[in-house]
């Protein structure tokens, strides 16, 4: 037994919500949408915090316009910096953004590590960029957070629906809640991924547009907010009750 994983449901006791961005595919806009949705839950009063657990490739502060002068302050634990008012932590405040070439039990001890230093305080939804896969850290996150939800995003592609189905499978096999799938980055309309999700009895939050003007709008959270592809997110809100 570590003795860190013990002070790991102190610290997220004062959590009322743990959201989990995943999916068994790369590149599929996790990050975007973790990003974002942290963002409209603040615009619409509630206290975020968001976690990026992705540790080799660690995005969130890219898409929120991070700056290193937001260091966490050090107070029996770390105190997360905030950015847009949304409390935040990452690995890149530890590895200066270098690149990372974790190992397997590395990968458990950081995130063991960043779980049990954070001090979170009382949040309304804590949103987890997840990584990419079903890998060590996945399993480890589901291990260590006894109460997390997820959700799980896909684009429109046979492909991509084939890793995402075994994420699916076995978060269904471990009994975790999934809130439901996001379709991104959809260019065509169709049903093909819609019924797949429900012929394995599962939410589809609904889909979010390719929108081919959103690059100019990463790093700067307010322009993010008047995008294409938050507006589509707004509907998905609405299904997930997120509203207040
Ligand atoms: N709906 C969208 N329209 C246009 N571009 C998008 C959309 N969603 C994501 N992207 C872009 O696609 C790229 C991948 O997105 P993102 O980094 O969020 O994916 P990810 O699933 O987190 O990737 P990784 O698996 O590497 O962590 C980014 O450049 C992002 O800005
Ligand atoms: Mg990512």
């Amino acid at each position: 037994m570590d003795v860190r994983e013990s002070v790991i449901g102190k610290r997220l006791r004062n959590i009322n919500r743990i959201i989990c961005v995943a999916s068994g595919k790369g590149g599929v806009g996790k990050s975007l949408i973790a990003s974002t949705l942290a963002l409209k839950l603040e615009g619409k009063g509630y206290n975020v915090g968001i976690l990026d657990l992705d540790l080799y490739g660690p995005s969130s502060h890219i898409i929120l316009g991070f700056n290193k002068k937001g260091f966490p302050d050090e107070d029996k634990g770390i105190i997360p910096s905030k950015i847009n008012n949304i409390k935040f932590m990452s690995i890149i405040y530890f590895s200066d953004d270098k690149p990372a070439p974790f190992r397997g039990l590395d990968i458990s001890n950081i995130i063991i590590e960043l779980l049990a230093i954070t001090q979170w305080g009382s949040l309304d939804y804590l949103i987890i960029d997840m990584p990419p896969g079903i890998g060590d850290e996945t399993l480890d996150i589901i291990r260590l957070i006894k109460n997390c939800e997820f959700i799980v995003v896909t684009t429109p592609s046979k492909v991509a629906m084939g890793a995402v189905k075994k994420l699916l499978l076995i978060l269904t096999e471990l009994k975790i809640p999934i809130l439901g799938v996001i379709e991104n980055m959809v260019i065509k309309n169709s049903n093909l991924i819609k019924n797949q999700i429900k012929n394995m009895d599962l939410n589809y939050l609904g889909s979010i547009i390719f929108d081919t003007n959103l690059e100019e709008s990463i790093g700067k959270p307010k322009k993010l907010l008047k995008t294409d592809m938050v507006n589509d997110l707004e509907n998905i809100l609405n299904n997930l009750n997120f509203n207040k």
